[in-house]
């Protein structure tokens, strides 16, 4: 099996730790150790902690935590995973063979679709289209599937464009895709922090247990160096991605895993510190859009803290935002090289430093571009 390259990870791995000004990362802003136990009031006893490998499956605590975000998952419906890269590539690779064919989103988080395609699984975009407010088309999707499609798979919120489906959109393709006898994934790394006082993203676990759930530490949690994700899914299905697991991490960190139950533990807090930081920036970013006149066409985003806004002219985004990264040291990853979507470009609303700042050195960019 081949890998293909992951455009938009290499973005990040070529500028992230180079520049002064973060506009394009996904996450929320991160904590330190000490932060977190000051916001939850709970701590971990570092010194008395056991360094040996926990559960292949999960620390029980974490287990526990993480079912309590969904309805009707039981603690045996979840695997944690060092990541949800990991929780990605693991139902990849178990769910799916050659010649398969799977329904993706797009634009969409590549590794998504990217490594089922690197798989030998054919992939059918279902678009979102900038013309139709990136809302998605759910005769195309009919369209799309058949027979030979084991998989729809989602993201709610939606990476790039800050798009959500609501319940009955999430049943609308549960509908489509039993039809065909297709399973639905929806990864929801993104649930949790919304935009301008919309409401929460439902998870698809909670309308139908059949499905399959990614979610992870990263985004919302803004605790990315955790590496911590999971799948929420039926047992057989984590039956049949166990084996798999034997040959990548095999099991998850133990203080990480107990760092990131005391997280779950009290996410109300977690994710309103998030939150409040998101409704900090959104309205900069909303007036910094209209004062840049004429230059964008925007489709405001509902959840999650990242945006997909189009150049209205043409502009070649790789030069653009390179030019950016290098000159003047501002990260923003460019549509066409990492979301395959020329004329966009992702902006990332989450982070507490140097937003407003970062936000006037683009404008000058771009006036002079
Ligand atoms: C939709 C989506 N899923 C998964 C990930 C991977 O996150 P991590 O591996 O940090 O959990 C990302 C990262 O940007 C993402 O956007």
């Amino acid at each position: 099996m081949k890998f293909s390259l992951f455009a938009l990870e290499e973005w990040f791995d070529r500028y992230e730790f180079k520049v002064d000004y973060m506009l394009g990362s996904s996450s929320c802003a991160g904590m330190t150790v000490e932060e977190l136990f000051d916001l939850t009031g709970e701590s971990v006893d570092f010194h008395h902690t056991m360094l040996t490998a926990p559960p292949v499956l999960g620390d029980p605590d974490l287990l526990e935590s993480i079912s309590t975000w969904y309805q009707n998952t039981e603690q045996d419906e979840i695997h944690v995973t060092c990541s949800s890269t990991e929780a990605i590539f693991l139902l990849t690779h178990s769910l799916l063979k050659p010649g398969d064919s799977v329904v993706a989103m797009f634009p969409m988080y590549p590794s998504l679709y990217q490594a089922a395609e690197d798989l030998g699984a054919e992939i059918r975009r279902w678009y979102l289209r900038h013309e139709n407010n990136f809302q998605p088309d759910f005769d195309e999707l009919v369209s799309l599937v058949d027979d030979s499609t084991r998989l729809i798979i989602l993201n709610n919120p939606h990476n790039p464009t800050g798009q959500t489906l609501d319940e009955k959109e999430l049943k609308k393709v549960i509908s489509i895709a039993s039809h065909v006898g297709a399973k639905v994934w929806c990864d929801e790394v993104f649930r949790g922090i919304i935009v301008n006082g919309n409401s929460l993203t439902p998870s698809i676990r909670d309308v139908d247990g059949e499905t399959i759930v990614t979610g992870g530490m990263s985004k919302v949690f803004g605790l990315s160096g955790l590496r911590i994700g999971w799948i929420a899914a039926p047992k057989d299905i984590l039956d049949s991605l166990r084996h798999i697991r034997y040959f990548t991490t095999v099991c998850a960190p133990v203080i990480e895993q107990k760092l990131a139950a005391i997280a779950h533990r009290h996410r109300d807090k977690v994710l309103a510190r998030n939150q409040a930081i998101v409704d900090h920036n959104f309205p900069v970013l909303e007036e910094w859009i209209q004062n840049q006149d004429g230059v964008f066409d925007w489709v405001k985003p509902v959840g999650g803290p990242i945006t997909f806004p189009r150049f209205i002219h043409e502009v070649n985004t790789n030069e653009l935002c390179r030019v950016l990264a290098e000159e003047y040291s501002v990260l923003i990853p460019p549509g066409k090289y990492t979301f395959d979507s020329e004329g966009f470009i992702r902006i990332g609303y989450g982070l507490a430093d140097g937003f407003e700042e970062g936000l006037e050195i683009v404008s000058s960019v771009i006036q002079s571009y």
